[in-house]
């Protein structure tokens, strides 16, 4: 893609955990940010062509054997070009090495949160002198590199942070794009603005021209596009986007799978068609997924079935389309966000880096169900292929989509088939849906809905006694989770009040019929998953 904006600042990834939160602090800057693996060949970092380049902490030593290194070419372009280099951690311990510095293990590991102390005056530290940092090292420097000064001190004694005498050469061992240290963001504001001397030039909406124009460029205009609209945040920023570049050559399908929330399908129908205005056909697919579910209780066999059915509805409705038109769309929109990208890409070959990609890509192939595959033979438009989810929010804020829709939990591809467990029946689906309805509209009134990343209602498959009104009763159970996540990777359960619960308890088991007991879920992730199959 053609870069919205000409200070471009790259990010060489170490393998850190923290490495999609530099790239998000520096668009929080105002800086358009680009994450390459940490051992991307030189050709590959001159065709992108940054003003500024950070190395990314990592989990690796220096010193080990196989530990993931830069293209050997790499500091003598940074050298020739005088680029600003600001080397984070495992980033930092890569500049001291190449610049004839040392290394070593630390005899105490210094992780949490520590005092740091400016000792000599850096453009980085511009009106900071002592703060607090996240460290999370297990490596120091015991020998500075050749040209560099210290500029700061751990409360332990250790090296926090170096700077080149001449060259624009920064390091620090501490994470300043973690909140827990403070004035993290004054320092990379610092390191841009200061000693890189860059001007912020990078904002939502002139990312969304830059993004619409290359549309408009890349679909000829004889070309025709189709959409699958998820009723997801992506595909419907997505799509509301393209709608903007090519108007009425858009044609989206929503399949409702009859697998969806209390109304869902309704509503986001109304939000497609009255609020966003885009071209788009409902496939009522209900009885299709529902017939092929039928007799099958086993979580992989249902998200396979629903996979195949989904790709077999969405070609059927492709090849309608198709003969309305009297031509072949040749375009397929996809909300393919950035953290996708990575997970996607094969693991490179050496390093942690490896590891990362490889364990998200294990996780990718399990959440992918509903998706399409890669021989549908059309061409690929992915206008968020570079971009965040908050970021692809702000984007949709900007194109007039609600916030309380953007705003909305996740909820997975395979919809209400995975929250009840065995047969999935529409009687089944029915009962899941009028609670889960009930937990929702009280978590959104009684203020809890935003607090909590997913809430969810899981009918189970099994009976217990009751009693209601004079009689006993035999009904069913539906267990209530909620959780708090950043990525959905781990979770904690919500701590609710137990007046809220109890309140929700009730209206369920008055108002929906067939159950007659609520549980509540107190398990995190791990040990449990979010979903219950
Ligand atoms: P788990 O249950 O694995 O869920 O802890 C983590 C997050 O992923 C969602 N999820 C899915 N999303 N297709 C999806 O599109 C799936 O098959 C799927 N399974 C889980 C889940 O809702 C949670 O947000």
């Amino acid at each position: 893609m053609k870069h919205p904006a000409p200070n471009k600042i790259l990010i060489l990834d170490y393998g850190s955990q923290f490495t999609q939160l530099i790239a998000r602090r520096i668009r929080e800057l105002g800086f358009y940010s680009y994450v390459l693996p940490g051992t991307s060949s030189i050709q590959r970092i001159e065709d992108f062509g940054a003003k500024a380049v950070i190395l990314s902490g990592g989990p690796a030593s220096v010193y080990e054997a196989g530990s993931p290194k830069p293209a050997p070419e790499l500091w003598t372009y940074l050298d020739s070009k005088n680029l600003p280099v600001l080397g984070i951690c495992y980033g930092m311990q890569l500049m001291v090495e190449h610049h004839g510095g040392r290394i070593k293990a630390a005899d105490k590991r210094e992780y949490g949160r520590m005092g740091v102390a400016v000792e000599h005056p850096c453009a980085l530290f511009s009106g900071i002198r002592n703060f607090q940092a996240w460290m999370s090292h297990g490596d120091e420097t015991s020998k500075l590199p050749n040209g560099f000064h210290l500029t700061a001190r751990s409360a332990e004694g250790a090296v926090a942070a170096i700077a080149h005498e001449k060259k624009p050469l920064f390091g620090i061992q501490f994470h300043p794009e973690v909140t827990h240290t403070e004035k993290g963001a004054e320092i990379l504001r610092n390191f841009l603005t200061g000693a890189s001397g860059l001007k912020a030039d990078w904002e939502m909406r002139s990312l969304i021209d830059t993004l619409v124009e290359k549309i408009k460029t890349e679909v000829p205009a004889d070309a025709e596009v189709i959409c699958a609209l998820s009723g997801g945040v992506d595909s419907t920023v997505a799509a509301t986007l393209v709608h903007r570049a090519l108007g009425k050559r858009l044609h989206c399908i929503f399949v409702d799978t009859g697998l969806l929330r209390f109304e869902e399908g309704n509503r986001v129908m109304a939000l497609f068609t009255e609020k966003l205005h885009l071209p788009v056909t409902r496939i009522n697919a209900e009885t299709r997924f529902l017939g092929k579910l039928a007799g099958v209780s086993d979580p992989e066999r249902k998200r396979k079935i629903i996979g195949a059915e989904f790709i077999a509805v969405f070609d059927d409705a492709a090849k309608d389309l198709e003969r309305t038109l009297g031509t072949k769309p040749s375009f397929l929109v996809q909300g393919t966000l950035y953290p996708d990208v990575i997970e996607s890409s094969p693991a490179p070959s050496s390093g942690s880096a490896g590891a990362t990609a490889h364990h998200s890509h294990t996780i990718k192939s399990h959440h992918n169900v509903g998706g399409l595959p890669e021989d549908l033979q059309f061409k690929l438009i992915e206008p968020f292929r570079d971009l965040f989810k908050d970021e692809v929010r702000g984007i949709g804020r900007e194109l007039g989509v609600p916030s309380d829709f953007l705003e909305r939990h996740p909820f997975p591809g395979p919809g209400l088939a995975v929250r009840i467990l065995g047969e999935v029946t529409r009687e089944a689906a029915d009962t899941l849906r009028h609670a889960d309805e009930i937990y929702i509209e009280m978590l959104k009134s009684e203020g809890l809905y935003s607090k909590i990343w997913q809430a969810m209602a899981i009918l189970l498959p099994i009976k217990t006694v009751g009693v209601q009104g004079d009689g006993r009763t035999h009904k069913q159970v539906i267990a209530l989770r909620a959780v708090t996540s950043s990525d959905g990777m781990t979770a904690d359960f919500y701590p609710f009040d137990l007046g809220f619960l109890g309140r929700v308890s009730n209206r369920i088991c008055n108002e929906v019929r067939g159950v007659n007991r609520v549980t509540y879920d107190i398990t995190s992730k791990p040990p449990a998953t979010i979903e219950w199959e």
